[in-house]
């Protein structure tokens, strides 16, 4: 077996360093949380190998329920490293920023689905936004990070994933962000049903009335 062979690095973010590399003849990504050296190191050790294993867990069940996902193909538990396969592509944030208005709604509408396969399983993403979403070559929908992922049908915890979404398209690309929600919600209602969609919505409009109050007051 060869030894892997870094391209790059894709990003050195707060928790983890993100790397694209070549081993026999795979593209692959490795994401290693590096150790934190405010923490004692045996605590450190455990909290690194407790996310990286949960990490690769939820992976592995989105996958088994037909949620797309990068293929985990390695899992170094001593390095905290989990070794995937790379999905050529564009994180959704920039393909907004490209693609023609009837592309980005059938987009939406697919990323409904799959929103609505993962809360049917009872997994929450925790940090769906933008860039956590990849589309390969042909456009098809990758999730990405679920470093901050949990398990649980709470509807808040559910409406915390839509209201992330909803909240990175308004930064960053207000203009299409209402057109996108709808046919986000049309795809992700076909897949939950149209009362619990409902029933989510009425959180998300909760919580976004929180952080409104919040901003004005805080
Ligand atoms: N499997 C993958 N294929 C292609 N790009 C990836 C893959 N995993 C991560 N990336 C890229 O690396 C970035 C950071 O990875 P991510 O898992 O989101 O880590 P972070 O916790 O630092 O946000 C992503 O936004 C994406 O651009
Ligand atoms: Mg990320």
């Amino acid at each position: 077996m060869e030894e892997p062979e870094q391209i790059k690095v894709i990003r050195i973010g707060a928790e983890a360093v993100v790397s694209r590399l070549r081993w026999n003849g795979f593209d692959l990504v490795s994401k290693h949380r590096v150790p934190k050296p405010y923490r004692i190191p045996e605590l450190d050790r455990r909290i690194r190998d407790k996310r990286t294993l949960h990490e690769a867990k939820i992976i592995v069940e989105l996958k088994k329920a037909g949620v797309p996902a990068p293929a985990i193909m390695l899992l170094d538990r001593s390095s905290s490293t989990i070794y995937m396969q790379y999905i050529n592509g564009i994180e959704l944030k920039r393909a907004l920023d490209e693609l023609d208005p009837i592309k980005i709604e059938k987009i939406a509408r697919r990323l409904g689905e799959i929103i609505g396969k993962m809360h049917l399983k009872k997994i929450v993403h925790g940090d769906l936004t933008t860039s956590n979403i990849i589309l390969d070559k042909s456009e098809k929908i990758y999730l990405i990070d679920f470093g901050l992922s949990s398990v649980t049908d709470d509807v808040e915890e559910l409406a915390v994933d839509i209201h992330l979404l909803d909240r990175s398209l308004e930064s960053a690309h207000h203009k299409i962000r209402e057109r996108f929600m709808k046919h986000f919600l049309i795809g992700y209602s076909k897949i939950v049903g149209k009362n619990r969609t409902l029933e989510i919505l009425r959180k998300v409009k909760e919580i976004r009335m929180r952080g409104r109050y919040v901003e004005r007051s805080g």
